[in-house]
């Protein structure tokens, strides 16, 4: 069974979407164990909170330093044992020692098809603006391993959502929630609970 802690900091769609998909079984052989936020208000605390899943809130605001945020963090994750990290919506960057902890173990949902509109300065709305600026047809989204670089790492899964000609980022980001996000996550999450999926050379190998 892998144990899984998911970490947050707003709405958790793909949160809710990953629990849908364990109860109705497109996820096998997985459990959420934990639920992190750095955000009170994230509305994910509540889906988590909803589901009987255990959660809690990490602020750094509540932290003097960056660091005692960061260890708070990661200890905050260790408390649950977990298998797989996944970062649903989570804003905050990963400290480097938590991701040589975690090697190959934690994942990251992008909204893009990475290596297009992504790293530094490419979150939320801002990747949908980008893409639409740039005229792109195709957009998607990107199911990853985090290394240390933003995102870099590994590429699980990926899926393309066509782009609109009247679409405004809003809409756009919801399509390709919709479309892409909410599928590619429960199911890279079940790939990797089957044992699936195994790096190389800062590759995926996936055993269908
Ligand atoms: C998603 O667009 C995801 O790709 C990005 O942050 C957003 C999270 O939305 N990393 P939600 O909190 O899962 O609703």
């Amino acid at each position: 069974m892998l144990k899984i802690c998911v970490l947050v900091s707003g709405g958790g769609t793909n949160l809710q979407a990953i629990i849908d998909a364990l109860d109705n079984k497109t996820i096998n052989n997985a459990k959420i164990v934990g639920v992190i936020s750095n955000n009170p208000g994230a509305f994910a605390l509540e889906r988590a909170k909803k589901a009987g899943i255990d959660c809690k809130c990490i602020s750094p605001k509540t932290f003097d330093k960056r660091e005692e945020f960061e260890d708070a963090l990661i200890a905050g994750v260790d408390e649950y044992k977990p298998d797989l990290v996944v970062l649903a919506g989570f804003m905050v960057v990963i400290p480097p020692k938590m991701i040589r902890k975690y090697k190959n173990k934690i994942i990251n949902i992008h909204p893009s098809l990475i290596p297009s509109f992504c790293g530094t300065g490419y979150y939320g709305l801002r990747v949908h603006e980008a893409v639409l600026e740039r005229g792109v047809k195709l957009t998607g989204a990107t199911v990853h391993f985090v290394d240390e670089g933003t995102d870099t790492g590994p590429i699980i899964m990926q899926k393309a959502v066509e782009v609109k000609s009247d679409d405004t980022p809003q809409v756009l980001q919801r399509r390709v929630m919709e479309q892409a996000e909410w599928i590619i996550m429960p199911r890279s999450i079940d790939l990797i609970a089957a044992g699936k999926v195994t790096v190389k050379d800062n590759k995926t190998i996936i055993d269908k």
